[in-house]
């Protein structure tokens, strides 16, 4: 059985005032979740909730990671550094990284092994744009940014790694997948695994849906069979919101 797994990806939204007020709100509402649950706070944010989620069953993630582990990365951060104030997690490979930030397959691929070995839990992204699920090749453009995200990655390793499955159409757009479009190609992402690693980590890997996931449409997505979480953009910066996805994970 794998535990789902809600993350909120806030994005560059709340200072550090904000978002101890969201996570004050936050905390009493979660208390009972039976999933893991994981906010993923702007960098200057990290260590300010960091305080109010001591003791609390909120994990701390961040919104990114750099490959190196330290040296002239002028405005980066290494796993090492958020390692060090808590976070336990981190996102990878956000759409909005690559197509605002540069971010390929190969930097994907770094980043995700630099998380690991600074003991991270990476949260790395997938998904197609609009144009190539018209062109139907949703499939394709998804197996290839797995097996590039995994190259070089342990057994041992690729089972502790998130995997979310963000159709671009999707993110911000209140568009959802449906939940068939988007278990279809989480399960697709989930053979991609298997191929490359065997039955056991499949079976174990955790892979999320993320793209206008809500309140509202929760329950339906995290009941499939091959989606095991969230990724919330949008609806994690409301508390009362989240909360219900929360709940709705079970
Ligand atoms: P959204 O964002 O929930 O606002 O669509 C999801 C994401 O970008 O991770």
């Amino acid at each position: 059985m794998r535990t789902k797994i809600i993350a909120g990806n806030w994005k560059m939204n709340n200072n550090c005032a904000e978002a101890v007020e969201l996570v004050k709100e936050l905390k009493a509402k979660v208390a009972d979740a039976k999933c893991e649950v994981v906010i993923c706070p702007s960098f200057t944010s990290l260590c300010c909730v960091a305080p109010e989620i001591k003791g609390t069953n909120i994990k701390l993630g961040a919104q990114n990671v750099h490959f190196a582990q330290n040296g002239a990365f002028t405005g980066e951060i290494s796993a090492d550094m958020l390692k060090s104030i808590g976070v336990l997690y981190a996102i990878i490979g956000h759409s909005e990284r690559r197509q605002y930030f540069g971010e390929t397959d190969e930097t994907v691929n770094k980043r995700t092994i630099a998380a690991l070995g600074g003991g991270l839990i990476p949260i790395v992204c997938v998904g197609e744009h609009l144009e190539q699920r018209e062109q139907g090749i949703t499939e394709k453009v998804v197996v290839e940014q797995t097996k590039l995200a995994f190259t070089g990655i342990s057994a041992a390793d690729a089972e502790k790694v998130v995997i979310a499955y963000e159709p671009v159409w999707a993110i911000g757009t209140g568009k959802t997948a449906t939940s068939e479009q988007a278990n279809e190609v989480c399960a697709i992402i989930r053979n991609t695994i298997k191929a490359l690693y065997g039955d056991d980590v499949a079976a174990k890997i955790r892979i999320q849906y993320g793209g206008s996931m809500n309140d509202a449409n929760a329950a339906e997505l995290l009941g499939m069979s091959d989606i095991d979480g969230g990724l919330i953009g949008g609806a994690s910066l409301k508390a009362d919101a989240f909360a219900v996805i929360v709940k709705a994970a079970g």
